[in-house]
């Protein structure tokens, strides 16, 4: 599906990838670009420069993504691109708070799915539709150091796949991005899934690694005005499943099979 003319909505995008997935979408030609954010401050700034539609909201609740689409409906008719990239960061293993567990749940699984409630129905009747939500390397490989967020990433992946089979041959296109590392220092990943400098962060991942098992962690975060930020907005665009197929996203066995499945359904 091509953006231009298209009515796009993005979660998390008061900073980092989703903001610079907003303005990608803005400067190609998207009829309309909605960004959504619990940061109504920072979301308001990107909004008013791309010249999109600022709703903000918990995106972990499903009355507020209800609200996103419905004002994103009111102001340009309909969504054609619905992009779920909200993200938190919460460390710890089973040892994790009910809470770090409930919000990562909540932000990266239930968002994804309140949003494809509300919206398969109508993209059904008109044959067409595009949904893609943010998971990580996380989501594909053992992500050590957070359990909550490894496993709902996990889940984020499994949810795009059963999307994609699900009504793939009813014109709904799904697609999941996974990140491996990118330079998004302000936001959540930067201030609190990675207190410490990364490559100590590497390190004690490879200790923890001892069985040599494959983990996400295998690369230098790539800063996000780099390379990467073409090639974020070029797989939101062209229905690709992995941001860069061409480097492998981990350095255990044969990660690459499972990512070769995964683009078979995208
Ligand atoms: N940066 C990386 O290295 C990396 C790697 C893999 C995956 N990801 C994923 O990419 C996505 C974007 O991450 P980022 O690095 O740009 O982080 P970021 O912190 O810069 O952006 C995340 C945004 O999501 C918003 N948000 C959080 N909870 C929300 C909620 N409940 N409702 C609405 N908005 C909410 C935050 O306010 C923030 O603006 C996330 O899903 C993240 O897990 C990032």
């Amino acid at each position: 599906m091509k953006v231009k003319g298209k009515v796009c909505v993005v979660t998390g995008a008061a900073g980092g990838i989703g903001e610079a997935i907003a303005r990608r979408y803005a400067k190609e030609g998207a009829k309309g670009v909605v960004v959504a954010d619990m940061d109504q401050g920072r979301l308001d700034k990107v909004a008013k420069d791309i010249g999109g539609l600022a709703v903000s909201g918990d995106v972990g609740q499903e009355g507020q993504v209800k609200r996103l689409i419905e004002e994103a409906e009111k102001k340009y008719g309909q969504v054609d691109v619905f992009f779920s990239n909200a993200g938190i960061g919460r460390g710890g293993h089973e040892d994790a708070t009910n809470k770090d567990w409930a919000d990562s749940w909540a932000i990266h699984v239930m968002a994804h799915v309140y949003a494809a409630r509300a919206l398969v129905p109508k993209m059904l009747a008109r044959g067409e539709g595009y949904l893609l939500n943010t998971a990580s390397a996380a989501g594909l490989l053992a992500s050590m150091g957070s359990a909550p967020y490894g496993v709902t990433k996990h889940a984020g992946v499994a949810l795009a796949e059963h999307l994609s089979i699900q009504y793939g041959d009813r014109g709904i296109r799904v697609s999941v991005l996974c990140p491996q590392a990118v330079d998004t220092s302000e936001g959540v990943h930067g201030a609190q899934a990675r207190p410490r400098p990364l490559a100590a962060r590497h390190a004690a991942a490879a200790r923890q690694d001892r069985r040599g098992a494959a983990t996400a962690l295998g690369r230098r975060p790539e800063p996000l005005r780099g390379n990467c930020t073409a090639k974020i907005p070029r797989v939101a665009r062209d229905d690709t499943s992995i941001v860069d197929p061409q480097h492998p996203i981990s350095n255990g066995p044969d990660p690459m099979q499972r990512l070769k499945t995964l683009r078979l359904i995208a």
